[in-house]
């Protein structure tokens, strides 16, 4: 016989809890939590069979499973790949976040358009009309011959619809439109989205369809609450990048078949979004003369180097409490670097309001960035441009020893390749044989580096 549930579901985290509570206890957001009626469940979770037939479990050994190792299909845009772990698993669910206008649709139609001419791709859109999205194909000439559409918002019609068509790969634009019959509250209510976004994941997994779904995130730059498609989908990937800025960066949060440190770049152009191969030389667009409190170092991003520029600014302070301001970095980072350069360096900014940025929107998370971010500081401080060749990377410890970080040899490479002629870097990461056009000093103490400037 068929019930009538109620949950209580957090509206930032999506938790589920068994009665109302004033605090949600997963992710502690006050006043969050809502009653959702869940609709006539029926007894048998029989919401897939009527698709499906009705599958026997079985338990049986890891060894005896059957492998069907179907190869990755490629994107067609070699950057969409790397985020993806080298393309897209067959039968996988893919979330692609970002905000309004980061280039979502555009770059999924363009994708699909290149797909549908080996066969099997379904877009589905249930934001704009079919009108909409086909003068916005011919506008960026895209081929539209092979390319399925659908306009619709139901689950369960798109998955019947699915079915027939038996599509290799399909885009559901976006999930926050999305909705059951059976989930009574309003489509972009945080049970709608789970409980579609589930739906379709079990769906992509039974007939072995790719699904990229479309999540747009919230103000605070969440995907409808953290954790509410995080669990059940395979991948998930953020479009990142300021409207007003052409570039956007692609990087993986979760992702069941690969890493996900890797950073895909594209830029918005009048033809669409185009795959931006050489990262580094966007980040790195300086003015010929030297300026005081810029330097450029070299991160590590996934499974390739990318170069970009570190500002600092250092400048009297009336305030009691100096401001300590970063953009791209991590604030506590550059009190512990002020310490260390106080107790081992002998500067002392006590009286110093500090800034530093990274220049490009680029988000720096790594220990590398220390001893440029130090250097520039200390070039800000003096007002002493540092020489225009030059490129610093290493970690510092609070003894004042700078610490090797992974893959030098690359990182000093890629430097070298965009015309850098000088190199500060951990003693361990020296190499040992000299990099041809480039002088590489290794330091393994913070005073050697202030030397060597
Ligand atoms: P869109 O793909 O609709 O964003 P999303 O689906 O992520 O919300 O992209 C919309 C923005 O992209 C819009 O502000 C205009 C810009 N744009 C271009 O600059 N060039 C183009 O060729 C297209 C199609 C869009
Ligand atoms: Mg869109």
């Amino acid at each position: 016989m068929a019930k009538t549930k109620t949950a209580y579901v957090c509206n930032e985290c999506g938790a589920d809890f068994m009665r109302w509570q004033g605090q949600c206890s997963e992710c502690s957001a006050w006043n969050c939590i809502t009653e959702v009626r869940l609709g006539a469940v029926k007894t048998k979770n029989t919401r897939l069979d009527g698709y499906a037939g009705t599958t026997v479990a079985k338990v049986m050994r890891l060894d005896e499973v059957d492998l069907q190792e179907v190869p990755r299909f490629s994107t067609g845009f070699v950057e969409f790949d790397r985020v993806l772990g080298g393309g897209i698993v067959p039968g996988s669910a893919i979330l692609i976040g970002g905000h309004p206008g980061a280039g979502k649709s555009t770059l999924l139609l363009q994708m699909m358009c290149g797909l549908a001419e080996q066969g099997g791709a379904l877009y589905v859109t249930g934001e704009e009309s079919l009108q909409q999205v086909a003068m916005r194909a011919q506008r960026l000439g895209l081929p539209m011959g092979a390319l399925k559409m659908l306009a619709e918002t139901n689950v369960e019609t798109i998955c019947q619809l699915a079915q027939q068509e038996k599509p290799r790969i399909m885009v559901i634009d976006s999930i926050q439109v999305m909705h059951l019959a059976d989930v009574q509250s309003a489509p972009g209510s945080v049970s709608q989205v789970r409980e579609s976004a589930a739906f379709l994941t079990r769906f992509a997994k039974q007939y072995h369809i790719a699904i990229i779904m479309v999540g747009h995130v919230t103000k605070d730059g969440s995907l409808a609450g953290p954790k509410v498609l995080e669990h059940c989908i395979d991948c998930s990937v953020m479009l990142d990048g300021d409207t007003d800025s052409r570039y956007r960066t692609m990087r993986g949060h979760k992702n069941r078949f690969g890493p996900v440190n890797e950073l895909g770049v594209f830029a918005m152009t009048g033809q669409g979004m185009k795959e931006v191969k050489n990262p580094s030389a966007i980040f790195l667009t300086r003015g010929k003369e030297d300026q005081s409190g810029s330097i450029v170092m070299v991160l590590w991003e996934g499974t390739r180097p990318l170069l970009v520029e570190i500002q600092g600014l250092v400048d009297y302070s009336p305030l009691n409490n100096p401001r300590r301001v970063t953009l791209g970095m991590e604030q506590n980072r550059i009190s512990m670097l002020l310490a260390v350069m106080h107790r081992h360096g002998g500067l002392q900014m006590a009286d110093q309001d500090v800034f530093v940025n990274v220049v490009g929107g680029v988000k720096v998370n790594e220990t590398s960035a220390d001893l440029a971010t130090l250097l520039a500081l200390v070039s800000s401080f003096r007002d002493k441009p540092l020489p225009n060749d030059l490129v610093v990377f290493g970690e510092v410890g609070l003894a004042g020893e700078i610490r090797p970080v992974p893959s030098g040899q690359e990182r000093l490479r890629e430097a070298a390749k965009h015309g850098f002629r000088r190199a500060i870097v951990p003693m361990a990461n020296a190499p040992k044989e000299a990099i041809e056009g480039m002088q590489v000093i290794g330091v393994s103490k913070l005073a050697e580096a202030l030397e060597a400037i």
